[in-house]
């Protein structure tokens, strides 16, 4: 078996992580255990580009009880938890391509091994499997059957991408399914992106001003988050609508420029280019702290950052202070790369159940229906959407009323009025 991890010794403290993380992941085992008898992914090779952490190692069980022959490769370098990967390995037989802050060239290099596997579904967290299947891999779509994605920044790739009438294969958006961005976007990115800010900085949230870049289902959850911890929120939008329902929730809106000199600690969780630039950096309060949870390291011009400063120092693990030549400092966390996978172990596995259970399906529907899908985006079903969260439900033991005749009829009917 091919692979490459940081040291295959490290593979006993992953697989307690493993196994600890499966306890909190109720739906996954449920149709783990339903994969394990009916086999659906029988003889099917899938290449995963994902988050390399605990829960992902779960999700790599669940594929493989179901008969697939996976391979895993890191969606991020700094995510990946090496003792994790180590134990993927040795205790379950799952080859995986992923170290810890491997450079770029390491990055794509194991990308690379992953579809030299000539996989028939690609599993993306940011469609950089399909990006490549669509450019220098082009050569093995002839293998593809379809697949599946996780994140907002991966669907918004992928849905460019059919709009040009230029996506390959069909691909179901997992992250748009309600079990998925309802519950991982906005609890898991909340507390996720918080657990990340405290544990590079141990920093005192009450009191503070936090400034939200964006307020889509993630920037939505962290401004819950920080303002539960005693944080007073300003958030910054460029969606009228977005921005609306943040005043209505009770935040202050602002412009990043008015936000700028105000705001104590900033994160940007919108999905675009340099959300935070020097004009806005040269505002901010001395001491000021500054980090991504969005998908990719784009969001804050760390270039333009550089050009306007004097000094850069690393103050402590994951954390680079930068003195502007205006003689203030501005503490940039994880290099901007999203901070709750890279200081902190991403979302609790018990909302990555419901995600992973998401693509799990995915995966089936796939495998069932490939030859009749068409070129394009799919959503995940009702049908899927209503189990997950019932099977959720009930390992929650939350138990919830059922439509009574009456109430059916009224539903379906227009005759009845005032
Ligand atoms: N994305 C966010 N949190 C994650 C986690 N714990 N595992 C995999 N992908 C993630």
């Amino acid at each position: 078996m091919k692979y490459d991890v940081k040291n295959v010794k490290l593979a006993p403290a992953g697989k307690k992580r493993i196994l600890w993380a499966e306890k909190q992941m109720d739906v996954l085992r449920q149709i783990s255990a339903r994969f394990a008898k009916q086999k659906p992914l029988k003889g099917v090779k899938m290449a995963a580009c994902l988050h390399v952490t605990a829960e992902t190692a779960n999700l790599m069980r669940t594929l493989k009880a179901g008969g697939a022959s996976v391979v895993l490769c890191a969606s991020n370098p700094l995510s990946t938890q090496d003792e994790v990967a180590a134990s993927l390995v040795k205790d379950f037989g799952i080859p995986v391509f992923a170290r810890n802050n491997i450079d770029r060239k390491g990055y794509y290099r194991h990308l690379n091994s992953a579809l030299d596997t000539k996989p028939n579904l690609s599993m993306d967290d940011g469609a950089d499997l399909v990006s490549l299947l669509h450019t220098k891999r082009k050569d093995l779509v002839k293998h593809i059957f379809g697949g599946t994605e996780e994140t907002t920044t991966g669907v918004i790739r992928l849905k460019a991408l059919a709009e040009q009438k230029k996506l390959l294969y069909p691909i179901v958006a997992v992250n748009d399914a309600q079990t998925k961005h309802f519950f991982d976007n906005r609890y898991g990115t909340g507390q996720s992106t918080l657990d990340g800010i405290i544990r590079a900085t141990n920093i005192l949230l009450a009191g503070k001003t936090v400034v939200v870049a964006g307020y889509g289902w993630c920037g939505r959850g962290f401004a819950l988050k920080a303002k539960a911890m005693g944080a007073k929120v300003i958030v910054t939008e460029v969606e009228a609508v977005k921005a609306l329902e943040a005043v209505m929730d009770g935040f202050e809106v602002k412009t990043m420029l008015q936000a700028a000199s105000v705001g104590d600690i900033f994160c940007t969780l919108t999905g675009d280019i340099h959300v935070i630039r020097k004009e806005h950096f040269a505002k901010m309060k001395n001491n000021a702290v500054v980090c991504n949870s969005g998908h990719f390291d784009v969001e804050l011009d760390l270039v333009g950052l550089k050009k306007i400063s004097k000094k850069v120092e690393t103050v402590r693990p994951f954390v680079q202070a930068y003195t502007l030549k205006n003689g203030r400092a501005v503490n940039v966390l994880a290099e901007g790369r999203l901070i709750n996978l890279a200081s902190a172990e991403g979302h609790p596995a018990s909302v990555m159940d419901m995600s992973f259970a998401n693509q799990s399906l995915a995966a089936e529907f796939v495998v069932k229906n490939y030859k009749h899908l068409e070129k394009r985006v799919y959503d995940v079903t009702q049908k899927t959407d209503d189990y997950i969260a019932t099977a959720k439900l009930k390992a929650m033991g939350v138990s919830i009323d059922k439509l009574t005749a009456e109430q059916q009829k009224y539903l379906t009917s227009w005759e009845m009025g005032t």
